[in-house]
């Protein structure tokens, strides 16, 4: 039988040559939103490497959505031509590029992981962040997050509706919207950060409006035959809290408004949550939110072997896999898999003589 991992996939207009996909993943090495060489190197070497699809790391909407001063940003013009030139490189090497687009809520203004991940103050070039009611993340937080107002909320869906216009002028190929790991979208679906009384708060329906309200606003900038991708956090892992159940409910609505994708994290809402951390341990979300809600799923987290990325997809429980840290130790995973395998796929010819066999 042929290959799962590396069978295409076709969503809208775009054809994945196989099913590994780099999972978006900070760098914490940007100026003021700005890419340079670094990312370049980073994501290019990586579709290099053989994955159909490289997702750029969180790219804030706003300079109030950084989760550090360091993170990517999409939030002006002038950020525009290094994001060309990184999608460039990327489809000149037959994979396509694809941006997380993100606010971080009142997670942002922290430090990167490198200098202690700890809440900036506006001393030391940090800002008041914002979320769906003042509730501080970690008690120890000097300050809660404002609270944010009706006009607030309308700025944030017209900060993801610009960024979604830049990303395709950037040609980006596909567009994920960032809505798991507690930042500002999960913020607003989780009752245990969301205690607000208006109609983003409260409800199921309410919980999820900033989300159905952000969607409708990008699909106004983002071209129909390119492939909208949506990462929840499938269950909060803490009692109250957001639960697969909903994300399945979500997920059925989320098809219908377009999404071709349910990219399946989980956690990140609340400091005291429990996640039972093992190999494959959000496949099931994937797997549950796929048979229910009959829409395409991503897995990730902990799949890290050829074998294990080959059974989620025979098996039915996603269509896609995304690989975090273990593209991160081998960002040619794609090519050493399909070598592993025995499988036929198209090497950059430049790296052709590792696939033939070994003596020769
Ligand atoms: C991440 N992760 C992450 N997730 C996300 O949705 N947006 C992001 O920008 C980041 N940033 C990030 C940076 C770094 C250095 C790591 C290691 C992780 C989470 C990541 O995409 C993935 O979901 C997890 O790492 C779990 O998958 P793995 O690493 O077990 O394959």
């Amino acid at each position: 039988m042929a290959s799962p991992l590396f069978s295409l996939l076709q969503i809208k207009s775009i054809i994945l040559r196989n099913r590994m996909v780099i999972s978006p993943m900070c760098q914490y090495s940007a100026e003021d939103g700005f890419a340079n060489d670094w990312h370049l190197v980073h994501l290019g070497s990586r579709a290099v490497g053989g994955a159909s699809l490289i997702i750029q790391e969180a790219t804030a909407v706003s300079p109030e959505g950084r989760i550090s001063p360091e993170d990517l940003g999409i939030y002006k013009g002038e950020h525009i031509e290094k994001y060309k030139q990184i999608t460039a490189f990327i489809l000149s090497q037959n994979a396509f590029p694809g941006i997380q687009l993100a606010h971080a809520g009142r997670k942002a203004s922290t430090s990167a992981p490198w200098q202690g991940n700890r809440k900036l103050t506006l001393d030391e070039g940090g800002w008041r962040t914002v979320a769906p009611s003042a509730i501080r993340y970690h008690e120890d937080e000097a300050l809660p997050p404002l609270e944010l107002d009706k006009e607030g909320i309308a700025k944030v869906i017209a900060d993801f509706k610009a960024a979604a216009r830049r990303a395709h002028e950037a040609c980006y190929k596909v567009l994920e919207i960032h809505a798991a790991h507690g930042y500002l979208i999960h913020e607003f679906m989780s009752p245990l950060c969301n205690t607000r009384t208006d109609e983003y708060g409260g409800s199921f329906d309410n919980r999820i409006r900033l989300l159905l309200e952000i969607i409708e606003a990008v699909k106004t900038e983002w071209p129909v035959d390119l492939p909208l991708f949506v990462r929840i956090s499938g269950t909060d892992w803490a009692e109250g809290g957001w639960d697969v159940d909903q994300s399945v409910v979500l997920a059925k609505l989320l098809k219908e408004s377009g999404v071709d994708v349910v990219d399946c994290s989980s956690g990140g809402a609340v400091s005291h949550q429990k996640i039972p951390v093992e190999p494959n341990y959000q496949v099931p979300i994937a797997e549950r939110v796929k048979k229910e809600a009959h829409i395409c799923t991503a897995a990730i987290g902990l799949i890290t072997e050829a074998e294990q990325a080959e059974a989620i997809l025979k098996n039915g429980q996603a269509d896609l896999v995304f690989f975090g840290r273990a593209s991160l130790r081998n960002p040619y995973l794609p090519l050493t898999f399909a070598h592993e395998l025995h499988t036929d796929i198209i090497w950059p010819k430049q790296y052709e003589r590792a696939h033939v066999k070994e003596n020769k």
